[in-house]
């Protein structure tokens, strides 16, 4: 069944399309139209926000233990859902089933975790340095939030900003990745119906361009006061400038070129295990996707083998059957895919498949599951021979490649894990706990996996990057809180007299001339 969706402001659908319409389509088939999309352009997203501005007070006056009470209810509509939303996810952007799963549980734990914030959002007494004084602190909410996310996760990430934004007491504008749509109605629907009122979260499908442009005349017109980004770097430098212009920080979560070490002593299999996940899952269309493999020189052609033949062995294709992974998540990923494989150069080696690029009837890859002329479906490709001199060292893939190179110490393989400036996920795989906590220390990632792959981070830990793969903004549990809340100061006086700080205070008398006898 083909549906239209269209942006839901305050409460209802925008069915005019000012920003012209697109069709969603299922990339594992692409005969099946999921949807018809009316497109908001940049005035429709500044009205957005000021829906939203209109709401914020209303819903910052709500009680936190009731607003937590929406965000129980929400996880349990997502919790009654599951199934549903998963194969959304499934047919609109071609995530395996099993993974969708994991994605909607994704949801759930993050309102399971949130849901008791309602009850706590504490803030603190703090001692005065005077009488009959008392000093808090208060956390606020910070007003409008407007979230920009990508479509590889397209409903658990966004939950990541949606849920404590709303718990803290911020109205949202979310704008969903344009080729995911439909799960951005899907998961609105189920918000709204959690019990938030009109105008607290406003959801509008628009292009990148006019996102941007009504980004930049609402924060002009002072009515969106964070901005939360999920994508690309070279994106969130863009977003980053617009908000450092008008004095606020961004939330960005970007890309990442995620290592992966294997020290002499490793679990061959084990670490062979991880990379195939971490590399190949979801089609490496993952944030915390694996970039490049770098494995102890001695132990290099022992885990290239291992990890080639699990990834040959691999089942790709019909994301509804059981596979490692299913199609490219939309064809502009698809599209850049040549382009990565253009940087393989005459130093390398390549493994993992019987083909290299897209697998069609001509260029088939053994084992395939279904049939490959449906979608949008790429061999999986192993390129040996990475130097840090390489292209492929320092571009992130968005998509099932892999780079594989060795080192000689492990001064040497962490110079590599580092050295191409992105800074989200990484891991080692050893059985010393020195090695594992001398690369804790020194990896600028921020998320550290140990004898674990470089994916599967859990709802509740602090979650992302440093250097290209952020401004060091972390989102999930209670690290969140601080993008969503402003800490404010409370100080009040009970004495009856101006007592004033740092002048009227009692001293201390010492005697610092005391010295022990010998
Ligand atoms: C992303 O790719 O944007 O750690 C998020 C993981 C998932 C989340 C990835 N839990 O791989």
């Amino acid at each position: 069944m083909t549906r239209t969706v269209a942006s839901l402001i305050n409460g209802g659908a925008c069915t005019d399309a000012p920003g012209g319409s697109l069709t969603s389509t299922n990339p594992a088939r692409l005969d099946d139209v999921v949807a018809e999309v009316r497109l908001a352009d940049a005035t429709v997203f500044v009205d957005a926000c000021r829906a939203a501005r209109e709401a914020q007070p209303g819903w910052a006056r709500t009680p936190a233990p009731i607003r937590g009470r929406a965000i129980q209810q929400i996880g349990r509509l997502v919790e009654d859902n599951k199934e549903s939303l998963a194969r959304l996810v499934t047919r609109e952007i071609g995530k395996p089933y099993a993974e969708s799963l994991g994605e909607v549980t994704e949801i759930i734990d993050t309102a399971n975790f949130f849901l008791g914030e309602g009850r706590r959002l504490y803030g603190q007494t703090v001692p005065s340095e005077m009488h009959d004084k008392q000093l808090f602190t208060f956390r606020n909410p910070v007003g409008v939030a407007a979230i920009i996310t990508a479509g590889n996760f397209p409903v658990a990430v966004p939950s990541w900003y949606l849920i404590p934004a709303l718990l803290c007491g911020n109205t949202v504008v979310w704008k969903p990745a344009e080729y995911a749509p439909v799960l951005g109605e899907a998961l609105t629907e189920l918000f709204l119906h959690g019990g938030l009122p009109d105008g607290v979260l406003n959801t509008v499908l628009a292009e990148g361009q006019a996102t941007f442009e009504g980004l930049s005349q609402a924060l002009e017109a002072g009515l969106v006061d964070k901005v939360g980004f999920t994508g690309s770097s070279e994106v969130g430098s863009r977003i980053g400038e617009l908000c450092g212009r008008h004095l606020q920080s961004p939330c960005l979560e970007l890309g990442g070129k995620n290592p992966l070490v294997v020290m002499p002593d490793a679990d061959l299999d084990l670490a062979a295990e991880g990379a195939l996940f971490s590399g190949f899952g979801t089609a490496g269309q993952r944030c915390t996707s694996l970039g490049t493999v770098f494995v102890h020189e001695s132990v290099h052609d022992d885990f290239l083998a291992r990890f080639t033949q699990r990834t040959e062995a691999a089942a790709i294709g019909d994301p509804t059957a059981e596979v490692l992974y299913g199609p490219m998540i939309h064809e502009r990923f698809a599209e850049r895919f040549g382009g990565w494989l253009e940087m393989i150069e005459g130093h390398h080696t390549v493994h993992g498949s019987t083909g290299t690029g897209r697998i069609t009837a001509g260029n088939p890859r053994k084992g395939f599951v279904g049939d490959p002329e449906a979608g949008l479906y790429y061999h999986p490709t192993i390129v040996d021979g990475i130097t840090a001199k390489d292209e492929l060292y320092r571009t992130e893939t968005f998509g099932p490649i892999v780079g594989v190179g060795s080192f000689g110490d492990f001064d040497e393989a962490l110079e590599l894990a580092n050295g191409h400036g992105y800074g989200l996920s990484s891991s080692i795989y050893t059985n010393s706990p020195a090695a594992a906590f001398r690369f804790r220390e020194r990896i600028s990632a921020g998320m550290v996996s140990v004898n674990n792959s470089t994916s599967g981070a859990e709802a509740h830990l602090p979650f992302g990057g440093n250097g290209k793969s952020g401004n060091g903004s972390r989102q999930s549990g209670m690290w969140v809180l601080d993008q969503f809340t402003r800490w404010q100061s409370l100080n009040w006086d009970y004495a009856g007299k101006l007592q004033k700080a740092q002048m009227d205070v009692t001293d201390v008398s010492a005697d610092l001339g005391f010295r022990l006898p010998d």
